[in-house]
């Protein structure tokens, strides 16, 4: 059952909502209730103010340099850096079944010891939208799919408020694909050794954009480790060999479920989002 927009917003926490005008109908502004500019609010539409401009910086800022990807994997007897390269070429060739096959047999790393299985990802392979969360957790494991428990509900929310639906021009993969043991954030090494498939995922899907949800997706695809409220707003962009893809950043469903009040600016970013794909060629 398909729940309405409003009901949605309702649900979330997140109220009142309108359209801007001239903008797309899926173009929708967000305040969480209870705050103080709620009471700040106009009542008639044509009072209402505009939505803060997003600055659209043709590069990082300043505060967000890129930084080395991720510190380097410390060596263990199973990896030497020829070795990680060699695994990196041959991924980076691989096509999709070759990839997923991959993905479900690997042992690169110390997560595959108490996983049940990999989570690869999800979606349309040649989708506009890709989104990136951080990793598989006790429910992903099980079912094998990114995003299936609590926090997916509320990104399946996220998603549907920008007309967005899992699975229809939308892919959704994780910076790791085997669950971390107790839902811990995964290491920096551990990302490292992942990434070769998820830069081939992004390759493979050739996305419009890539919304980055939480810090440890940034600092897995960007290499940026700075706070994520300074990266909000911002048009990053990722870039590897020859591709450059923009980015947008925002809340991993799973602290907004933690931290209420910060959900009506994930909606905000969700909108940004949506206005700036809508101004991709
Ligand atoms: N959190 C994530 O980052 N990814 C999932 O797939 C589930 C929860």
């Amino acid at each position: 059952m398909k729940l309405s927009r409003r009901k949605i917003f309702d649900e979330m926490g997140v109220s009142p909502y309108w359209v801007l005008r001239g903008a797309p109908e899926a173009t929708v502004r967000f305040r969480k209730e209870n705050t103080s500019f709620r009471d700040e609010m106009p009542e008639s539409a044509e009072k209402r103010a505009p939505l803060p401009e997003m600055p659209v910086p043709d590069a990082a800022p300043e505060s967000a340099a890129p930084m080395p990807r991720v510190p380097p994997t410390p060596p263990s007897p199973a990896s030497s850096p020829e070795r990680e390269d060699s695994r990196a070429g041959e991924i980076a060739r691989m096509d999709w079944p070759q990839l997923r096959q991959s993905i479900a047999e690997c042992r690169a790393c110390g997560l595959c010891a108490k996983r049940k299985q990999a989570v690869p990802g999800v979606g349309d392979e040649h989708a506009s939208w890709l989104f990136i969360g951080e990793g598989p957790g006790a429910e992903e494991d099980a079912r094998g799919e990114p995003f299936v428990g609590q926090a997916g509900k509320l990104l399946d929310a996220m998603l549907d408020a920008i007309d967005l639906k899992r699975g229809e021009n939308v892919y959704i993969a994780n910076a790791v694909k085997c669950r971390p043991p107790g839902n811990r954030t995964p290491e920096n090494a551990e990302m490292s050794i992942c990434f070769p498939y998820l830069k081939r995922q992004i390759e493979l899907i050739s996305p419009k954009l890539i919304v980055l949800l939480g810090r440890a997706a940034v600092n897995s695809v960007l290499g940026i480790e700075s706070a994520l409220s300074s990266l909000r707003g911002k048009r990053l962009h990722y870039t590897e060999d020859e591709i450059e893809i923009p980015a947008i950043v925002t809340y991993h469903p799973a602290y907004l479920l933690r931290n209420l009040a910060e959900k009506a600016k994930a909606w905000e970013d969700m909108c940004r989002a949506r206005e700036l794909m809508n101004t991709l060629p």
